[in-house]
């Protein structure tokens, strides 16, 4: 019976949207299921950016954010390849390497990732700055329903999970806007400053389920 409550605590959290400012989701076991499903209402994107902060101390590769749709489990992907030291950015099964990246071990990093059907480009931004912006595939819109996942990368649509890429460590401050942001708004993400939150993903009207080992808690970057 108390396992049952455990598993049943563990396993789904939520429903209406939660104003997660200030705090951050706490990964802390290495396993094949631990994950926070995030929940949106937008089924059609022609654009994107996407932002978070993540913190880890993984040396293996590991997936930082995973959104699948029906016909690409790797719709929109960021992975850290840790062999050849590079941030992949898979959009649509197709990937584009990132490198240079001072992906420090113990750090908070903020990352954007804009992509652009009618341009047919994909940029990253790290740590406020941006890279090369890169060719990506053909110039359609992306059809969901997306199932969107943080702490594990799915080989199928919400599955397919493999423990060996799954994510260690401490999240936050995730959202997803339907068009590409404007450097000034990217450098207010990443400076902390005003900003529009996103209209697919808001950190601060959330919804999501969590999974199996993961928790909601304060950030420990101020003593407030
Ligand atoms: C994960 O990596 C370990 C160590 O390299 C390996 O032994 C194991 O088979 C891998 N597991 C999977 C599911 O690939």
């Amino acid at each position: 019976m108390k396992l049952l409550m455990l598993l049943v605590l563990l396993t789904t959290c939520t429903a209406s949207p939660q104003d997660l400012s200030g705090k951050m989701f706490t990964f802390p076991l290495k396993t094949n299921n631990a994950h926070v499903r995030l929940l949106t209402s937008v089924d059609s994107l022609s654009a994107f950016t996407v932002c978070h902060r993540s913190f880890t101390d993984l040396k293996k590769d590991h997936l930082l954010f995973s959104m699948a749709t029906l016909s690409n489990p790797n719709a929109f992907l960021t992975f850290w390849d840790a062999t050849n030291k590079e941030m992949e950015v898979h959009i649509r099964d197709r990937t584009t390497d990132m490198a240079g990246l001072d992906y420090k071990l113990n750090m908070w990093h903020s990352i954007c990732t804009t992509w652009d059907s009618t341009a047919q480009l994909v940029q990253l931004w790290f740590d406020g700055k941006p890279l090369v912006k890169k060719f990506t595939t053909s110039g359609t819109r992306m059809q969901g329903p997306f199932i969107i996942i943080l702490g594990q990368e799915q080989d199928s649509h919400g599955g397919g999970f493999d423990i060996n890429q799954s994510f260690v460590g401490m999240m936050s401050d995730v959202h997803m806007w339907d068009y590409t942001l404007s450097a000034c708004e990217i450098h207010n993400y990443m400076d902390d400053l005003n900003f529009t939150p996103g209209n697919v993903l808001n950190w601060r009207a959330l919804e999501f389920q969590t999974f199996d080992r993961v928790l909601v808690e304060k950030e420990q970057m101020t003593c407030q």
